[in-house]
């Protein structure tokens, strides 16, 4: 399906008018006035309200509440409530709350706590998103529905592992099969009932937490499980609402690099893709630009959501720090530089109880306009106003994707040996961050995206190989394009078994090498890498003896017992090349690798080296290029133009070579003609 209709970027956020009494109400939206709040998403936590006792449900207030935002002319993202369910329903019914990893039965408590798999609960929060869908699909005002919140976690209930088993038979055959994929000859696991399959837990087969598994197929099929399990309870909402209300789009707030929730699994079931940006710190952004273009390649490139992030501080982490003047907005535009269409908060105004009271809001418990962040939101929201409809449908022209693959996020997380140093997310940001200071557009796809539009693959850490992947790769090389690779990929069969042949596997035609030992260390070891052309570079972690089988050597070890030999590769395969990266390289080497490539594909964007001068490039669906260029340094940057246009920001023209200063936090956007 499609995005919400809108004319112009949606501005606003998470509003919770039910913890008010309703003279704040209009004190709340005089001042959404004031700073162009134009959407509102609501009734995220309404299940208690909208549904008090098991027969009974009470739209009062929520009608209140959809009423006065459709009076006053503001976009509904309208939630159906159920990431909390109410207490009466735990009580009730205690198989809805669920049970963890050590096998504890939790009762009524937090939120984001029900049982995936309890038919109870599957009932009760399609029933309330029938009746919700049922009763609001006639107003206007509705631009899109928002289905539960974060989905995320996991139970290992009874229920659940009913589940598993039924999910199971789905996906095998019969038991030989699935005996085959699990490898349960090992350490005697034959099953010869379905019975006897448990749910893999501290109870089961883990110990020292949900990492550590005597066998990685049972756990990763319950990872694939439970993300599905609770897609169904997406589905069930979903289908739910659409009795009555078959055009609105039906999204949920995803959280970016989440790994228990396999993204790629879901994404076609949503109309359009929205997520909540709470990066851990303020020092990445190039990970907040991975995420936004995760979130973007999840529905094809199609734009999706900044449906949540903090005005100014987050309240769950142990240190909260407060996002310096500028960088909301320069974070905001960061977002939509990289495809999103709407820029909302969490929250409109602060909770005054509870765990989240001391949460970021627009409007703080003193309900003022003199503070400093409701000026930046307002000004924000008139830049915005300004923009119009300048980039919405906007696509990101990218000729370079880099694969990410939670299957080997999981596999490789979840794997005895060989270092569980070797974390996914760090490797991955490590091979974006040095495209993002390139300032090349990334797509960031699933193994199973179609890669014919793509000069450059990048493919780090690799794990499982799944599918036609391997000649698909060989198809970009053979056409002349560049594919990139690292140690610890090609390893594993989509069951995480290894594959019979030379490492890396059926990447190995490709890239032209062969691995027969490994080495690897803590940090405190490095062993300097010697790059063609001269220049040295420290590697960590992994050190995969590379024999090269066809490959030119472009990176050699320089210490240890393998001194001399090769840790980078490249093959020359068809008219194009297969890049083997054997060796934990730092940034700087990870960053010389992404160069030799782009700039064989001459794909360097306009300043390559202003490594925090993010520039990015979104191309309208009149075929207009919009360039959004991002000062993330703490100075000032002076750059020519790099080519003629409007500035959409101040309306003015620009001359190409014409100087722009960019201070902190500067953000500047220009059509390109
Ligand atoms: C999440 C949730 C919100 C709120 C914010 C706080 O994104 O969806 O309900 O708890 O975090 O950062
Ligand atoms: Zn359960």
């Amino acid at each position: 399906m499609r995005l919400p209709v809108t004319s112009k970027v949606p501005f606003g956020g998470d509003y919770n008018p039910e913890q008010w009494p309703e003279h704040v109400w209009e004190q709340d939206y005089r001042l959404f006035d004031a700073a162009r709040i134009d959407t509102v998403t609501v009734g995220v936590f309404s299940w208690a309200l909208t549904q008090p006792a098991p027969e009974v449900y009470d739209f009062s207030m929520l009608d209140r509440i959809v009423q006065r935002a459709a009076g006053e002319r503001r976009n509904i993202c309208l939630a159906t409530g159920t990431g909390a369910h109410p207490a009466w329903l735990a009580r009730a019914f205690p198989e809805v709350t669920r049970t963890d990893f050590e096998g504890r039965r939790h009762r009524f408590g937090q939120r984001h706590n029900s049982c995936p798999s309890s038919p109870v609960f599957r009932q009760l929060s399609a029933e309330v998103a029938r009746r919700i869908g049922e009763r609001y699909a006639d107003y206007p005002s509705i631009i899109a529905w928002h289905v539960g919140n974060e989905y995320g976690g996991a139970c290992y209930c009874d229920l659940c592992a009913a589940g598993f088993r039924d999910w199971l038979r789905k996906r095998y055959a019969n038991l030989d099969e699935l005996n085959a994929a699990w490898y349960t000859t090992f350490w005697s696991h034959t099953f010869t009932d379905w019975d006897q399959i448990e749910a893999p837990s501290a109870l089961t087969e883990h110990w020292r937490g949900p990492d550590h598994t005597a066998f990685q197929g049972i756990t990763l099929d319950y990872l694939r499980f439970m993300s599905d399990a609770m897609l169904t309870n997406f589905i069930d909402e979903k289908a739910a609402l659409r009795q009555s209300t078959p055009d609105t789009p039906v999204t949920t707030n995803f959280m970016g690099m989440y790994r228990p929730i396999d993204y790629h699994r879901w994404a076609a079931h949503l109309d359009f893709v929205s997520w909540d940006n709470y990066p851990p710190d303020d020092r990445s952004p190039a990970r907040m630009a991975l995420a936004h273009d995760l979130m973007r390649g999840l529905k094809d490139g199609q734009p999706f959501w900044l449906m949540e992030q903090t005005p100014s501080y987050t309240a769950s982490r142990d240190v909260n720090p407060l996002k310096r003047p500028g960088v909301m907005r320069l974070w905001s535009w960061q977002a939509m530089a990289h495809g999103a269409d709407a820029v909302l908060f969490f929250q409109m105004r602060a909770s005054r109880g509870a765990c989240e009271k001391y949460h970021g809001a627009v409007i703080g418990h003193a309900g003022r306009s003199d503070t400093r962040v409701f000026r930046e939101v307002s000004q924000l929201g008139a830049e915005l106003d300004r923009l119009g409809g300048a980039l919405l449908g906007a696509r990101t022209p990218a000729r370079v994707a880099l694969l990410f693959d939670w299957d080997s996020w999981w596999a490789l997380e979840i794997s005895d040996g060989p270092s569980r140093l070797v974390r996914y997310q760090q490797v991955v940001l490590s091979y974006y961050q040095a495209l993002w200071e390139a300032g090349v557009d990334v797509d960031v796809v699933a193994v199973t995206a179609d890669l014919a539009r793509y000069d450059v693959v990048v493919a780090p850490v690799l794990h499982m190989l799944k599918g036609d992947l391997a000649p698909r790769l060989e198809e970009v090389a053979k056409r002349g394009g560049s594919v990139v690779t690292t140690f610890l990929s090609g390893r594993v069969d989509e069951n995480d078994n290894a594959f019979l042949m030379d490492v890396p596997g059926p990447l190995g035609r490709l890239m032209g090498v062969r691995v027969d030992e490994w080495d690897v260390r803590g940090p405190e070891v490095v062993n300097p890498v010697r790059l063609r052309g001269g220049g040295k570079v420290a590697a960590q972690l992994v050190f995969e003896l590379v024999q090269p089988d066809g490959a030119e050597v472009m990176g050699t070890y320089q210490a240890d017992f393998y001194a001399g030999t090769a840790a980078v590769t490249r093959n020359a395969f068809g008219s194009g090349h297969g890049w083997y990266v054997g060796a934990g390289l730092d940034q700087a080497g990870v960053s010389w690798v992404i160069r030799q490539v782009l700039d064989r594909h001459e794909l360097m964007g306009p300043y390559p080296d202003l490594p925090d001068l993010e520039s990015a490039v979104r191309v309208t669906p009149e075929g207009e290029r919009l360039l959004f260029l991002l000062n993330h340094s703490a100075d000032a940057i002076d750059v020519p133009a790099p080519g003629a246009g409007v500035d959409l920001l101040t309306g003015r023209p620009v001359e190409r070579g014409q100087p722009l200063r960019l201070k902190p936090s500067a953000v500047h956007v220009q059509t390109m003609s």
